[in-house]
């Protein structure tokens, strides 16, 4: 049966989004793969052993915090290969039954990655800076993927969408942490050079990105939601009221 979401023309503009598009989800998969990969196939002791990750910080960690660690790698992994593939205008527009079924997972996904990274939030590796950070991130990750889910089930297409929006750019903290990291740390080599050890390198990029890695990707949702909303309320835009 066609739904409101299925009967919605291509909004002016969306062919020329394709290419973002495509990079968001190209990086989502590649992170969802790089990240959460080496943690489902090998020790946290071998992994320490050869510097992966944070896996060094969490080896002989107390079972809670090992089986938050966990649970979250695969949920933060699963939110991220879910997220981007809700953003294709075509898959939204052709098969609503995919798009509903991948939000379910992806709202589910949220949830488990969302409640167990506020449990990792306060034993982070950056100390109080992270657990403000990782903290302040994972309640808004929670809420606004909450508030997107509730307004779809009212009916609220538009809403859904503005809320979606500022849920995925959160969940696209796991890419731009991983970019902010390796772009800071390789900054300071080459500012810096011998003068700074890779280890104090990390140290000081890991101290910005509880912050970084999300405050940016949030503006510019919030840019993305406005503009979209002057769209929307253009007169003779697709559901606008008639004056
Ligand atoms: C957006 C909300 C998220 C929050 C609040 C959050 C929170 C955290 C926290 C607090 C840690 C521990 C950091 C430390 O010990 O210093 C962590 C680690 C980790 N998270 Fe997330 N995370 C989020 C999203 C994601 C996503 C979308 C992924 C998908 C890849 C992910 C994958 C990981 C992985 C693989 C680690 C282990 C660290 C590493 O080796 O890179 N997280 N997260």
């Amino acid at each position: 049966m066609p739904t409101e979401l299925s009967l919605r023309p291509a909004a002016p503009g969306a062919r020329a989004g394709r290419p973002a598009v495509a990079v968001l989800t190209l990086t989502s998969l590649a992170v969802a793969a790089f990240a959460v990969l080496p943690y489902l196939t090998s020790s946290l002791d071998t992994l320490a052993r050869d510097d992966v990750g944070l896996a060094a910080g969490y080896a002989g960690a107390p079972p809670l915090v090992l089986a938050a660690f966990y649970v979250h790698v695969v949920a933060g992994g699963l939110a991220l290969v879910c997220a981007p593939l809700q953003l294709w205008a075509g898959l939204r527009r052709g098969r609503p039954r995919v798009h509903r079924w991948v939000g379910r997972t992806y709202v589910v996904a949220v949830a488990v990655g969302g409640t167990s990274g506020l449990v990792l939030a306060p034993v982070n590796q950056a100390g109080l800076v992270g657990a403000l950070g990782f903290g302040a991130l994972a309640v808004l990750w929670l809420w606004t993927t909450w508030r997107g889910y509730r307004a779809v089930r009212a009916h609220d297409v538009g809403a859904h969408r503005d809320w979606m929006t500022r849920s995925f750019a959160l969940t696209y903290a796991g890419v731009t942490l991983r970019l902010w990291t390796t772009g800071l740390v390789a900054a300071q080599a080459l500012v810096l050079g011998d003068a700074v050890s890779p280890d104090a390198a990390f140290d000081r990029a890991y101290a910005l990105v509880p912050f970084l890695s999300w405050v940016p990707n949030l503006v510019v949702a919030e840019l993305v939601v406005r503009r979209r909303r002057r769209a929307r309320e253009r007169p003779g835009a697709v559901g606008h009221p008639p004056r």
